[in-house]
């Protein structure tokens, strides 16, 4: 796909125009973005899969017994769904692609993206009035109506500092504007794109309202310079420290001034600035899996012999779900493949193939150090043989 291609899902336009202009930068509403949708999962199968353990879910009730906006978390059982009131309750259920196909499918639509900048899918389910509040995430979302209505109200762009009402477990905000004309009733297939920090206020209105969250994840600073100072402190020498050699008598001993700030200001920045290692840093964090113990890793190794002979068998193996894979060039003919939080160092064109959807079979073998990368991720849990498959 050409990056000018005007594009159904983009309200016409093109991914370099949709990137250009409307990404991480405002609103953009998208009737029929995928027409003619049909729901992969109806409103049952999405409450039965908030009654599985280890599946991430929570039930968010306007007029709960506890208090208003009460929120409970899955595993859930009938007797909850039985209790539930006839409207103004919401079940919202994480990470749906890693457990249905058909859901994972949908995220060969959002290829215009980084593939490690996604999240997950979160699909919704609320019955009339069922809604989480006027709230803001900073979170990019693309909000896909799967079935039934919902309406949107956008409320503007708000700072890090807007007030939310205090003493319930959900943030929702104290002062929530609808801006004029930002109100609209999404039907199935109707899609709406939101960049973080956006007011927004979403409410079922009907019994069917399946609502699909395709969300983009970036880390903040915060979390970003934390995590890469531990990346980083884990290699460094103790020998590299504060250090002041030829400095010039203190004015006053009590002092701490300028000139020592200085150079422990050149420590810090000397030491964190170092492209390499970012690059090793960032690649695994961004490839960590949302849910660490999804990631079964085999009891004994693979023989890199039995790998070889399956796949000359015409087996195939495949990317676990919720598996996340990148690559970064180290030069032209090598690569760092990151999988599931891990860094390996391998020919460019295996790295490339492994971070695609390149179906994974014989033809890699004649790639150097292919079987013995495949056998490494398959003994992590990365793949799986397609044999293996649970029909
Ligand atoms: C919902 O699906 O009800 C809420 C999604 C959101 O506002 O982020
Ligand atoms: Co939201």
């Amino acid at each position: 796909m050409a990056n000018d291609t005007p594009l159904r899902l983009l309200g016409g336009l093109s991914a370099a125009e949709f990137l250009r202009d409307v990404w991480q930068r405002r609103p953009l509403l998208i009737r029929g973005a995928f027409p003619d949708f049909q729901c992969p999962l109806e409103p049952d199968e999405l409450a039965g899969l908030a009654c599985e353990e280890g599946v991430e879910s929570r039930l968010v009730e306007e007029h709960g017994a506890d208090g208003p906006w009460q929120v409970s978390h899955g595993p859930f059982d009938e007797a909850t769904f039985a209790r539930l009131p006839e409207r103004d309750w919401t079940l919202l259920v994480q990470a749906v692609d890693h457990y249905v196909p058909e859901v994972a499918e949908l995220l060969d639509h959002f290829t215009f993206l980084p593939r490690w900048r996604l999240d997950d899918i979160m699909i919704s389910y609320a019955p009339p009035g069922g809604s989480v509040g006027p709230h803001v995430d900073q979170y990019d979302v693309f909000l896909l109506q799967g079935s039934g209505r919902r309406r949107w109200q956008l409320g503007g762009k708000v700072p890090d500092e807007a007030p939310i009402i205090a003493g319930i477990d959900l943030r929702i905000l104290e002062h929530f504007a609808v801006e004029p004309g930002d109100d609209w009733v999404l039907e199935p297939g109707d899609m709406l794109y939101l960049p973080p920090g956006w007011a927004h206020h979403g409410v079922s209105q009907s019994d069917d309202c399946l609502t699909l969250s395709v969300g983009f994840r970036a880390p903040s600073a915060d979390e970003a310079i934390t995590s890469f100072a531990d990346y980083l402190g884990e290699q460094l020498p103790p020998s590299r420290r504060y250090a002041d050699p030829g400095m010039a008598p203190p004015a006053d001993p009590g002092e701490l001034d300028d000139a020592a700030i200085a150079r422990m200001r050149r420590l810090i920045l000397d030491t964190l600035d170092d492209p390499a290692q970012l690059a090793q840093w960032f690649g695994r964090v961004m490839t960590q899996p949302k849910y660490v113990d999804q990631l079964v890793s085999r009891e004994t190794a693979t023989p890199v012999e039995d790998l070889v002979a399956a796949l000359q068998d015409g087996e195939e193996l495949r990317r676990s779900p919720g598996s996340r894979f990148a690559w970064h060039a180290l030069d032209a003919t090598r690569a760092t493949l990151f999988a599931d939080g891990d860094g390996i160092e391998c020919p460019l064109p295996l790295a490339r193939a492994l971070a695609a959807d390149t179906p994974l079979d014989a033809e890699l073998l004649p790639l150097p150090g292919a079987a013995e990368l495949l056998a490494g991720l398959l003994d992590a849990g990365s793949l799986y043989w397609a044999c293996d498959e649970e029909e």
